[in-house]
């Protein structure tokens, strides 16, 4: 198989879908890599790098697009990329469709087969593409909760960790998965008064078991919700039901619930946002504020840590990506109930129950259309 990978081109993102250790693996198995010019450079990944792992270095995006019938990215197209893909070729890579109608109905005219890391599910429920982005989200989102309460960005001026014979600062983390767990390690270790809420039992079990007295672990009911948002100084959003639209924990009339100057982190931005005053914001312009409250919803946070992210994010999809080279993607949907839950585009049909449902889209049984 030829497959490919360019520049990623959204606001800030400075990931790439290839590293050139990834690169190597696809050549040692027999396939053939094309890689855009500069496209791993902000991830300190030179040319020369990809040269040596075998890959062919093309001058543009659309010539990658032309050649490859496989391309893995990082980030979902963007306009300028949609013309770019064709009927029949694979894309791999994070779509988040369910929050995007825009972007859905775009990705079915051009009749690709879509694979979303996102929703790749491994038998105990987990999703294994998008844990290490959610370790990383996760960490990132104290740090610029931190950052935003502080005065000059609009925040209340409160620093998490206190100083002796003051007060630490309060976060509230709504959802204690992955992206809850990697920001409550953060929000501990920077000496903050940390909840997490969470509406599993399991969940809230484990949780209390690893960090102990260091913690309050609630029910998220919409009392204790309220509860933390008044008394929060940074409310970080990590909610999930995979595949699906977040749902709306934190209406416009709780803001005023909260105190002037606090954060709100939405790390589910990507899934819609699970406050109702959430829009999606970027690295270049990463907040805003209603009633007094800084919201902070950047979408793909990790891209700023893209040395990090880059690494991590190749580690968990190269395997998946080397077995749907080596077999070819029905086959590989066949072998491995895995890569056959992140497929969620075939040619023109949306074949993700949820993410139909939450677009009002027919949804396309794959196991009809393509034999599964
Ligand atoms: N913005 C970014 O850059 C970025 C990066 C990575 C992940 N994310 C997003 O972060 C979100 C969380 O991801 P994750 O990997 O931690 O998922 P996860 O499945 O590990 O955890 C989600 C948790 O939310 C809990 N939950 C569901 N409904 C809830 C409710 N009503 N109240 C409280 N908790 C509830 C679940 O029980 C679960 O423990 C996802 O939307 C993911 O797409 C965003």
């Amino acid at each position: 198989m030829k497959i490919g990978t360019v520049r990623e081109i959204k606001n800030h993102e400075y990931r790439v879908g290839l590293t050139p250790s990834s690169v190597k693996s696809y050549t040692d198995h027999g396939h053939r890599v094309f890689v855009e010019k500069g496209a791993g450079i902000e991830a300190g990944y030179p040319d020369d790098d990809y040269r040596s792992a075998g890959a062919g270095i093309l001058g543009s995006a659309a010539e990658v697009f032309e050649v490859c019938d496989m391309i893995v990215k990082v980030k979902e197209p963007q306009p300028s990329e949609f013309p770019l893909l064709r009927k029949g070729q694979i894309l791999y890579t994070y779509l988040h469709l369910a929050a995007d109608s825009a972007l859905t109905e775009a990705l079915l005219k051009t009749g690709i087969k879509g694979v979303a890391y996102e929703t790749m599910e491994l038998p105990d429920g987990s999703l294994p593409c998008l844990k290490p982005m959610s370790e990383i989200a996760g960490r990132l989102s104290v740090q610029e909760g931190a950052k935003y309460l502080e005065k000059a960005f609009g925040g209340r001026g409160v620093l998490l960790g206190g100083v002796p014979g003051v007060r630490r600062g309060k976060v509230a983390i709504l959802g204690g998965g992955v992206v809850g767990t990697n920001a409550c390690k953060i929000a501990v270790g920077l000496g903050a008064d940390v909840t997490i809420l969470d509406i599993s039992p399991r969940r809230l079990e484990y949780l209390d078991d690893i960090f102990g007295g260091t913690i309050t672990t609630l029910y998220s009911t919409p009392h204790n919700i309220e509860h933390v948002l008044a008394e929060s100084d940074v409310v970080i959003g990590a909610v999930l039901i995979p595949g699906a639209k977040a749902p709306r924990l934190v209406k416009r009339e709780h803001l005023k619930l909260m105190k002037t100057g606090a954060v709100l982190v939405d790390v589910a931005v990507d899934q819609g946002g699970c406050f109702e005053t959430t829009r999606p914001t970027t690295h270049d312009d990463p907040t805003f504020i209603v009633d007094g409250v800084v919201h902070y919803c950047v979408a793909n946070m990790p891209g700023s840590v893209a040395v990090t992210a880059t690494e991590a994010l190749n580690s968990v999809t190269l395997p998946y990506g080397l077995k749907i080279a080596d077999k070819g993607l029905e086959a590989a949907c066949r072998e491995s109930e895995t890569i056959r839950l992140g497929l969620n585009l075939y040619e023109g049909a949306c074949v993700y129950k949820e993410v139909c449902e939450d677009l009002d889209i027919e949804f396309v049984n794959p196991h009809k259309l393509i034999g599964l």
